[in-house]
């Protein structure tokens, strides 16, 4: 029998009330998954079948066969790492996305596609307080906004040198110096790593106390660069040292910001680019009451930042933005002769590293509109006030105390080892406690030399209730498991 219209309808009613039964019930689900890997690889790992089956018959196995094996963090009450969910128009404007099915390359291949993310892209410049003139790509996540934005950033420093990476590589180019704080994100060596620049050129700075990197750190290994002169580069090229400065918005554990109204201007002075991973920080700009900590931030030459995290889009949703386009443009553009180029419209190809891709502008353009900017500056407003509450409320159990007090929406704390012989190890033995328990999902970490559990609180849904639910449960937990 040929395909109708009609062979859609059961599975994505079936597909849809399925969803609708997992979300309206997330209050009461379990957040950490109870299925063991043995049990879902029995349910899910079937023989590749000769005949194919009913589509609503696939969704409604797919349903069954994963329970207990979906992690309730599009709920109020995961923690673990920096995971947001889905408001409402978002996660909707995704099921369209997957339904329109637009392959979001080309103006011509999804003309409103292409539009709403070029309009959602100016939207999300004025909430990140990034120059109305740079360009952008919507892509996966912040790995590769990093990737994406450093890409610009190789093309700018080894132009400046006379070299052009596109063309020539990096064989025989001048080496690239990567300078960040000791407390950067791993997603920041990966895209060096991807971009063949190297690790190892990759150099770690001192942080002060706060874990913020050091102005002094910046400017003396900015100095002691060697200004190396290379013959193969053109006479007339600027012959500082290539130099990349990745700076930070929001680390991973403390949720602390660079000073990037001091370090900017320090790294302009030696001619560096400046990127910024702001995969969840970058939001603080979107909410009066935390713009100031992404003072200066501004003035950088590249930002990555995330959908998926603080404006809770489904997964999977990242953004780079570019403060020069040329960089961006040089670095990601292509052409073929069987495309059909739009000359007035913005052809994603010309930004984003993917060829074919999906139309993520609808999800973030949905949640932008369904938030406003108040909504989204209630949202990260909210989700740190909740997680000031949960780190205080924590610290206050007896036994308990406070590692760090968040600046932002990160909280870390520990468990004391009544006997004082391993606080690490209670620690992690109350984690696994409350993961136990069901009633909240938290990740351990170590951070100074000592088992931590961090609070990550990124989900639009958390509430106040949440906190004092969530505070009963660990208490319990340190009694009962831990
Ligand atoms: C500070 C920071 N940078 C980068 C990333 C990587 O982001 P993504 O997982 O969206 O690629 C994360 C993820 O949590 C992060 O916290």
């Amino acid at each position: 029998m040929p395909p109708t219209n009609l062979t859609f309808r059961e599975p994505l009613q079936t597909a849809a009330r399925h969803a609708l039964a997992h979300i309206e019930n997330l209050d009461a689900l379990p957040v950490a998954a109870t299925a063991s890997l043995e049990t879902l690889r029995a349910r899910l790992a079937r023989p590749l079948a000769d005949d194919g089956a009913p589509p609503e018959q696939v969704i409604e196995d797919l349903v069954s066969d994963s329970a207990g094996g979906i992690v309730a963090s599009a709920g109020g009450r995961f923690y673990s790492w920096v995971i947001g969910g889905s408001v409402p128009a978002a996660l909707a404007a995704d099921w369209l996305t997957s339904a329109w099915d637009q392959n979001a390359g080309l103006y011509a291949a999804g003309p409103a596609a292409a539009l709403v993310e070029e309009i959602a892209g100016e939207w999300l410049k004025e909430l990140l307080g990034i120059p109305a003139g740079a360009s952008f790509a919507f892509v996966t996540g912040c790995q590769m906004a990093h990737v994406t934005c450093l890409a610009a950033a190789r093309h700018a420093v080894l132009e400046r040198r006379g070299w052009d990476v596109e063309a020539r590589g990096l064989c025989g180019a001048p080496a690239i110096r990567l300078l960040a704080s000791r407390e950067r994100h791993g997603s920041v060596k990966r895209a060096v790593r991807l971009l063949g620049m190297g690790s190892d050129n990759l150099i770690g700075l001192d942080t002060d106390d706060q874990g913020r990197l050091d102005p002094q750190a910046l400017e003396r290994a900015l100095a002691t660069a060697p200004a190396a002169a290379d013959p193969a580069a053109d006479s007339n090229a600027d012959h500082t040292t290539p130099t990349i400065v990745v700076l930070q918005a929001g680390e991973l554990n403390t949720g602390v910001f660079d000073p990037f109204e001091q370090l900017i201007p320090i790294a302009r002075r030696y001619n560096a680019w400046v990127h910024i991973d702001g995969a969840f920080g970058l939001w603080a700009n979107a909410s009066p009451r935390f713009r100031h900590l992404c003072a200066g931030a501004g003035a950088a030459d590249s930002w990555a930042t995330d959908g998926h995290k603080w404006l809770n889009v489904p997964y999977d949703c990242g953004y780079a933005f570019v403060a020069d386009p040329h960089a961006q443009r040089a670095a990601m553009s292509y052409q073929a002769s069987y495309w059909v180029f739009e000359r007035a419209a913005r052809e994603q190809i010309d930004w984003n590293p993917e060829w074919s891709r999906r139309a993520r502008g609808f999800a973030t353009y949905a949640a932008i509109r369904q938030l406003g900017r108040t909504g989204i500056a209630g949202t990260v407003e909210r989700c740190c006030d909740c997680a000031r509450a949960l780190t205080l409320g924590l610290g206050r159990l007896h036994g308990a105390e406070v590692l760090w007090e968040p600046v932002i929406n990160q909280g870390l704390v520990r468990f004391l080892d009544p006997s004082g012989q391993s606080h690490d190890r209670r620690t992690d033995e109350v984690i696994a406690a409350i993961l136990a328990s069901g009633e909240a999902f938290f990740g351990g970490v170590t951070w100074r030399g000592m088992r931590a559990m961090r609070i990550s609180v990124c989900n639009w849904m958390t509430s106040e209730g949440d906190v004092e639910r969530v505070i009963r449960a660990v208490e319990l937990a340190m009694d009962t498991g831990g």
